[in-house]
């Protein structure tokens, strides 16, 4: 078969196992984003503007179940469409595929293939002289069918009677590969990888079903983010340290000797771990009663408030609290009680006089 060469810019992005990939229209500067990674956003955006690229769409080949997918918080921030397969049951989906319908990036164009078996809604996506195979194709390998709505006999024949019967020069490229092979082809997996050497639908369903693998790390909140939309934990972490301001150790240990601006010490842990050891002087008001109790506790919104707890996570959502609610000189310290023991600075057991 003959490609059309039309001029494509092509970027590959790895994350550890995870590949992202980034495929644009030389002419009209039109991009779309294959499988983004939550980790990798300022990478995306960093690319494409080397290469002078603008994202259009942003597109899923499945609901991911081990990596946090960057499709959303991408629409938000550049205005455009996640794209995914109609079966998708995440319901922030703006542009639902099905088989043989095609994406329009300038003059590329991005043919999707259903191909259930990995999840019901897998899909790779052929353009040019490539194809995009999600985790239903890897390179000497294929996606597993064990997670939910994986369907070992639905991968044989979305393999078989798909992917596999594009052109044999088709360069393949999955949203995994763990021993750094940039691609392969249609024609190296059907001869070299293992999982394709069962041609009987029966023994290939029986191989898929007995490889006993363990789950992927982070599962759980995976699915969760991935399939409702909602926040990773990292994400509401590094939003929240991104809306505060932080204090050293060393700084904090200077303004104590002696207490300078009246600094307030806010221990934000529960009362058993304050008495066993806190910052002399620390004022307790555990995080689950931040809310409730700020108006009795910290009367005047104006005071200098170092916020801690055992390791700079909790006082960190603490701060961004506090200052939503107008205490402006908040500041969560960087690190936590165990780092201010572990550095040997003066710490003070039972409670405060
Ligand atoms: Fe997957």
């Amino acid at each position: 078969m003959e490609f059309a060469e039309l001029p494509m810019k092509f970027e590959t992005v790895v994350a550890g196992g995870c590949r992202s990939y980034i495929i644009g229209c030389e002419e009209t500067c039109a991009a779309a984003l294959i499988d983004p990674d939550l980790s990798q956003i300022d990478r995306y955006l960093a690319l494409a503007a080397k290469d002078g690229l603008r994202i259009r769409y942003l597109v899923d080949t499945h609901t991911h179940a081990d990596h946090f997918s960057a499709t959303q918080q991408l629409a938000r921030q550049l205005g455009v469409p996640v794209v995914m397969h109609d079966a998708s049951p995440a319901p922030f989906v703006d542009l639902r595929l099905r088989g043989g319908e095609l994406l329009i990036v300038g003059r590329l164009r991005l043919r999707a293939i259903h191909t259930p078996g990995h999840t019901r809604d897998s899909m790779c996506l052929c353009v040019e002289d490539r194809v995009f195979t999600g985790d239903t194709l890897l390179i000497g390998g294929t996606g597993r069918t064990d997670l939910p709505s994986g369907d070992a006999g639905a991968l044989y024949d979305s393999l078989f009677e798909g992917v596999l019967t594009l052109d044999p020069t088709t360069k393949v490229f999955p949203a995994h590969e763990y021993k750094g092979r940039s691609h392969s082809t249609i024609g190296q997996e059907l001869t070299d990888n293992p999982r394709l050497q069962k041609r009987d639908r029966g023994a290939f369903i029986e191989m898929m079903q007995n490889l006993n693998l363990t789950m992927p790390t982070h599962v759980t909140e995976a699915l969760r983010t991935n399939m409702s939309g909602g926040k990773t934990v990292a994400q509401m972490l590094s939003e929240a340290a991104a809306a505060v301001p932080f204090m050293s150790l060393v700084e904090l240990k200077a303004c104590l000797e002696p207490r300078k601006d009246g600094l307030i010490v806010l221990d934000v842990r529960e009362r058993d771990a304050i008495e066993e050891g806190h910052i002399p002087g620390a004022q307790l008001l555990p995080r689950g009663q931040l809310e409730l109790r700020v108006n009795d506790e910290l009367a005047d919104p104006t005071r200098r408030i170092l916020v801690y707890c055992e390791f700079g996570r909790v006082s960190t959502l603490a701060t961004a609290t506090l200052r939503q609610m107008g205490f402006r000189g908040a500041v969560a310290l960087d690190g936590g009680m165990k780092a201010w023991r572990d550095a040997g600075y003066a710490v003070r057991e039972g409670k405060e006089p």
